[in-house]
Formats: structure tokens, C-alpha cells, sequence
């Protein structure tokens, strides 16, 4: 065990622990330098916005080709059948499924994320009917809360969405809650919840849990079976790399696939899809009741592809390079940009892996750093966030941002007229 090696100064507790789930943090199993040269970046750009869409791997092109060429040009209708575009649901589910913890059998692809929340909800509060409480936190997600706010005037039932602080979560688990929705990683700050805490209360007081692992997914390591989460959704265009409105995707634990209600009840879900029977019957005991309608086969591609990298990456050691990474950006932004205050917790473990930072500027200045190629976002009403993503960005990488932003303030070209306008999506 080495982690005396280390860039930076001697690694507090968390970070120890980090390091010493099996391997140094300078002895890689994982070659990172391998996983860099699988992605097209353009030149002298420096990406730190894999945690909101990951960048295209260089075998995107050639699949894609292939999958237009030798799939739906020669192969047309009969592709569902001889490429097995129909089971790609399943086959792509139990790939992401490797990478949270999941059985094979337990995990689907498709639809977008927001669609799979509802659903997730929707099936929950069926299996607790009694209780009209649904507990989230005001951090979460916004499209999180307006799926349950749908799905509570669709009920018209007297349910209620209670939105406690993040930090207040587990008190807020009482005998009343039906349903526990929770993002682990908050998307403005990377503040990240308890997971094994939050599903033991929520389990202890019989309710149900979703999980939406958005910024968890390709971030951390998770590990739906063993914390017997109820159900997890989560999406594969930002650090799993799988592309622009690539697909979602949805867990049910095992114990539950019996029983679980779809609610969202489409053909794909069907016992006998191509029976075409007018009365819907869920397929018994399978995750392919969680499908919906005919997905997206050419995002498939691209997500396979994607997740071949994937399978070739450790997934504690991602976490592990991502803190090694994430410290050394902190330590340099706040050693030359003190304009900046960092809003992510200073522990590696209390967080998912981007980092952010407050700044009264932050939308002007992230957009001057945009147009010196380092690519960050923004979050309202001043967060500046920066991902932190191992498989493609490097120290080098951080070591030129940071010099980057430093100049960026001290020349305050965030000031520049340029820089003001604020584009559609941030
Ligand atoms: C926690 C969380 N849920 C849901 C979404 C988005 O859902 P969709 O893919 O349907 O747009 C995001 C997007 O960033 C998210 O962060």
C-alpha cells in the first residue's frame, strides 16, 4: 500500500480511505492514458464537462457507419431480429447494470431519465398505498420534483411532495413517507447523500426507495444489490460517454420484479408484444416489464461503444484518480483564485466527482474560460462547475485550467461585453 506517492500533501482520512479500497493512488490498474486515447477531443481543448455530456469516443464514427451501412440499410425491418436491435434494451441494461452493482436481469435501458423517474415513483407509491408522502430534498434535480408533482395531480389523491434540506433527509423519514426519491450527488454543488443511510432508515420505516444516480453513474462506485436499493434510474450521456440524449436507464431489485407495477404501460412491456392483444399484461417476473415503446437504436450504438471503454476501467479507481484530481484543482483554485469559494464538500467522500465553485461572475467568467477552450458549465444563481473525469482528463489538464481562470480574473476579461450574453442552455 503506497499512498505516501501521491501528488499534493499527505492525504487526509478520506482520502486514505479512498486510496485504500485495494490499490495505491499512483499504481493504476486501469491505463489511464489508454482510456484518453479512446475519446476524439478537439485540439488544445481542455473538456471539464464529462459529468453533463461526455465526449465522443473515436469508435463512434466506425459504428456508426457500420450500424447505418450493414444494419439499417441492408438489413432494414429484419434488423430487430438479426441484429437483436428488439433485446438491445436488456443486453445494454446489463452492461450499465456491471457498472452499479446490478444482476444481470435487473436493469433496462431506454426512454429519457425524467420518463424513467415517473415510472420508478409511480410503481413505488403503488407498493405502499397507504402512505402519501413522498420525500425528496430541495436540491434535487428540478425535473425530479416536476415528475412527482405530475404524478400527484394525476393521482389526485391527496399525496404530498415534502422537500426537506439535503442534510435533513434522514430525520424526515418517518412512518408517513411512502417513497424516498433521492439524487445521490446534488447536480449545483456534488454534495452527495448517504446512500447506505438513506435506503436503511427509508427500509426501517417501510418505505420505498428511487435513487437517481444522474451524477453518480461512471462517478462513483454504487452498488444497488448490496445497499438493496428499491429501485435506481439513472442517465448514460454524461460520464458514461454514451451521447446527446443517450438513453436512461432503470434498476428493480430482484425481490420486486413480480410485482412491480409499470404504470407507464407500453408494448415493449408487454408478456407477448407481438401477440398485439388489446388488455396489457406486464411480462411476469422479467425487467422487460420496465420497457416502454421502441427505443432509440442508432443511441445504442453509441452507447455500446461507449461502454466497451467502460469495460475495460476500475471503477474504485476511477473514484480514486477523480479525488487525486479533484484535490489538486481545489488546492490550486483556491491558492491563486481566492475570488472563488468553493460550494463542494471538502470531503473526497461527501462528493460525486465534479467540483464547484461560487463566484458573484460565475456565468461571464465561465464563458471567457469557454472561449480560451476550457470547457466548464453554470448553475444558477453562481456556480461555476468543473467535472472531473479521469478517463480523459489528466493533471496537465487541471494544471492548465486553473492557469487559465487565474488569468481570466486577475485580467477580469469576464468583464468583457462578449461574455454577458446568456445563451439558451447554460
Ligand atoms: C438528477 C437528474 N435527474 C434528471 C436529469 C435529466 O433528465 P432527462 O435526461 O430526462 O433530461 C438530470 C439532468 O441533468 C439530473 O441531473
Amino acid at each position: 500500500m503506497n499512498i505516501v506517492n501521491c501528488i499534493g500533501p499527505t492525504l487526509n482520512k478520506s482520502e486514505i480511505e479512498v486510496a485504500q479500497r485495494g490499490h495505491t493512488v499512483t499504481d493504476y490498474k486501469t491505463d489511464f492514458e489508454w482510456t484518453r486515447e479512446q475519446f476524439d477531443l478537439p485540439d488544445g481543448m481542455i473538456y471539464l464537462n464529462g459529468n453533463s455530456l461526455g465526449p465522443m469516443p473515436k469508435a463512434s464514427v466506425p459504428a456508426m457507419t457500420s450500424f447505418l451501412n450493414d444494419e439499417w440499410r441492408t438489413e432494414l425491418i429484419k434488423g430487430w431480429n438479426t441484429k437483436n436491435w428488439f433485446m438491445q434494451t436488456n443486453t445494454l441494461g446489463d452492461r450499465v447494470g456491471q457498472l452499479i452493482g446490478a444482476a444481470p436481469g435487473t436493469t433496462v435501458v431506454g426512454d429519457t431519465l425524467s420518463i424513467k423517474v415517473f415510472q420508478a415513483v409511480a410503481a413505488g407509491m403503488a407498493m405502499v398505498p397507504d402512505r402519501k408522502v413522498i420525500l425528496s430534498d430541495n436540491g434535487n434535480f428540478p425535473t425530479d420534483l416536476y415528475m412527482v408533482e405530475g404524478l400527484i395531480k394525476l393521482k389526485d389523491a391527496g399525496y404530498e411532495l415534502r422537500t426537506p434540506d439535503p442534510e435533513d433527509v434522514i430525520d424526515n423519514i418517518t412512518d408517513e413517507v411512502g417513497v424516498v426519491m433521492i439524487t445521490e450527488v446534488d447536480y449545483r454543488t456534488g454534495r452527495r447523500h448517504d446512500m447506505k443511510a438513506v435506503i436503511e432508515k427509508a427500509h426501517s420505516k417501510g418505505a420505498v426507495v428511487v435513487w437517481d444516480q444522474a451524477h453518480s453513474a461512471g462517478a462513483v462506485p454504487i452498488d444497488v444489490a448490496g445497499l438493496d436499493t428499491d429501485f435506481a434510474v439513472g442517465c448514460t450521456y454524461k460520464y458514461l460517454n454514451g451521447g446527446p440524449g443517450a438513453p436512461a436507464y432503470i434498476y428493480v431489485a430482484p425481490r420486486l420484479l413480480d410485482t412491480v407495477e409499470p404504470f407507464l404501460s407500453g408494448w415493449y412491456g408487454h408478456e407477448a408484444p407481438f401477440a398485439f392483444d388489446t388488455d396489457y399484461r406486464p411480462m411476469p417476473g422479467k425487467i422487460e416489464r420496465m420497457r416502454i415503446g421502441t427505443p432509440s437504436i442508432a443511441s445504442f450504438v453509441l452507447l455500446s461503444g461507449a461502454l466497451d471503454i467502460w469495460d475495460r476501467v476500475d471503477m474504485e479507481e476511477v473514484h480514486a484518480k477523480s479525488v487525486e484530481l479533484s484535490e489538486l484543482f481545489i488546492r490550486e483554485v483556491e491558492a491563486r483564485c481566492p475570488a472563488l469559494k468553493l460550494v463542494s464538500p471538502r470531503d473526497p467522500l461527501e462528493r460525486g466527482s465534479h467540483i464547484s465553485f461560487a463566484f458573484e461572475h460565475g456565468y461571464a467568467c465561465m464563458q471567457a474560460m469557454i472561449a480560451d477552450n476550457v470547457i466548464g458549465d453554470f448553475r444558477a444563481p453562481n456556480v461555476m462547475r468543473f467535472g472531473i473525469t479521469p478517463l480523459f482528463v489528466g493533471e496537465a489538464d487541471i494544471l492548465a485550467a486553473v492557469d487559465k481562470l487565474e488569468k481570466i480574473l486577475n485580467e477580469e476579461r469576464w468583464k468583457e461585453e462578449q461574455f454577458q450574453k446568456r445563451s439558451l442552455v447554460t
